[in-house]
């Protein structure tokens, strides 16, 4: 059987400058991951192409067996949508609705009907339930984050990526943010990959790849 997540020799170039080189990733299903690297290493951008949001210039990234670069970018936006759930540095928590209506159009925007209980479920596995009728505003950063996880996961992906969720938390915030999102993600059967470059987190995952700043190539 292949793993969920394939990646061989991904590298990324802007204009002639390589800002992503990564050799090998791979995850079973189920695993809890964390990619760990200075900032510049590539991370969000590896991130976007494990998500399908791009393409890397070369190598090959497969998820569920599924090459994303055979899939038209049309395609590519349902894979993910049926597989992916995303937490963002910058949460994009839709700011004019509430906590629990951000989690409502989640599900229509994956083409998934509304599920009420199952909103409130996740808000409350999360500490968040008194939270569920707040604005966006009114949360903390740390609510801010679990609500974003919560999106991320209403879904039922079987993917949970994660872009630097405790880089501006502090010390408590920030494991309580890691061990909700190993603890969600166990439970609601996804695999879970964070980039960071917060060394915090570096042993408080079973695995992880350490990430470097590409070197600049030869002219
Ligand atoms: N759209 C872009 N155009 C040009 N350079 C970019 C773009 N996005 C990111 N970069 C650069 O690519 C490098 C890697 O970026 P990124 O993947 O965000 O790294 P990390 O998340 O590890 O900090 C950084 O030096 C960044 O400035
Ligand atoms: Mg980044």
């Amino acid at each position: 059987m292949s793993a969920l997540i394939e990646a061989s020799a991904v590298r990324h170039h802007y204009g002639d400058r390589a800002v992503l080189s990564l050799d090998a990733l791979s995850l079973e299903a189920g695993a809890q991951h964390l990619v760990l690297g200075p900032s510049g290493c590539g991370k969000t951008t590896l991130l976007h192409a494990l998500a399908g949001l791009m393409l890397p210039d070369a190598g090959s990234i497969r998820v569920d067996g599924q090459d994303l670069r055979a899939l038209s970018n049309a395609q590519r936006d349902r894979f993910r949508g049926r597989n992916i759930g995303l937490i963002f540095q910058r949460l994009h928590l839709v700011s004019a609705v509430s906590v629990l209506r951000n989690l409502a159009l989640a599900r229509h925007f994956g083409r998934k009907p509304p599920d009420r209980a199952r909103a409130l479920a996740l808000l409350d596995a999360l500490g968040l339930a008194h939270r569920a009728d707040a604005m966006p505003a009114e949360l903390s950063h740390g609510e801010a984050q679990r609500v974003a996880i919560a999106r991320a996961l209403i879904n039922q992906p079987r993917i949970l990526l994660a872009d630097e969720p405790t880089s501006s938390l502090d010390d408590a915030n920030a494991r309580e943010v890691i061990e909700l999102l190993r603890t969600a993600s166990e439970r609601e059967g996804a695999t879970l990959l964070v980039v960071t470059h917060d060394q915090r987190l570096r042993d408080r995952f079973p695995s992880a790849t350490l990430l470097q700043v590409p070197e600049a190539e030869a002219a």
